[in-house]
């Protein structure tokens, strides 16, 4: 088994695609240990709590730096024998010290093509851009920002009429069949990492 430890910051769209393909036997060797949020409002806390899944709210605010936050966090995961993070729009970038606890260990999706349009608003980034084609990407997470090594991308056509809300809902429907899958490729131990390249078995 694989268990797992969420990251969410907000809606939690991904997270629930996540609980769905646990629930429906799709992730069947996939347990989703807890959900950690550093926004007390988060919905993706509830979606835990509807599920009977530990939720936790950590507020940065109450620690020194994001050093002691980041430990605490570790040690939250570390409790629950986490053994991969799924950052599921988790907005605070995690620092080389968190990263290198969890080397290859921590997933993050991004909405976009990448590298094209990383950091915020990459579909306001690829409408102003002009491209035809956008996408999503799930990657392992590195010391960079959406810069680490890729693991599944899908593609989307951009329409001449798209909003980036129009663009987004278009790409989010992929983002939630494969951040799945990937977590799936993960927990099978078929994803092997050589140098910047995923290989899948
Ligand atoms: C998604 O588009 C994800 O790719 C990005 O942030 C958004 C989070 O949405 N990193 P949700 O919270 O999973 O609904």
């Amino acid at each position: 088994m694989t268990n797992i430890g969420v990251l969410a910051s907000g809606r939690g769209s991904n997270f629930q695609s996540i609980i769905d393909s646990v629930e429906e036997g799709y992730l069947d060797r996939v347990a989703i240990k807890l959900v950690i949020s550093d926004n007390g409002n988060a919905r993706a806390l509830e979606r835990a709590e509807k599920h009977g899944i530990d939720n936790i709210y950590i507020n940065p605010g109450d620690f020194d730096d994001d050093r002691d936050f980041e430990e605490e966090m570790i040690s939250v995961m570390e409790d629950r024998d986490v053994d991969l993070v799924v950052m599921a729009g988790f907005m605070r970038i995690l620092s080389p010290f968190f990263i290198r606890h969890y080397r290859n260990r921590v997933m993050n999706i991004h909405p976009s093509l990448l590298p094209s349009f990383q950091g915020l608003h990459p579909h306001k980034q690829a409408l102003e851009y002009g491209v035809k084609v956008s996408g999503c990407t799930v990657h392992f997470a590195d010391e960079g920002v959406d810069s680490g090594p890729i693991i599944l991308q899908k593609a989307v056509p951009v329409k001449d009429d798209d909003t980036e809300d129009s663009l987004a809902a278009r790409v989010l429907e992929e983002e939630h069949k494969i951040y799945p899958e990937a977590i799936k490729l993960y927990s099978e131990e078929r994803l092997k990492i050589e140098g910047r390249r995923v290989m899948i078995d």
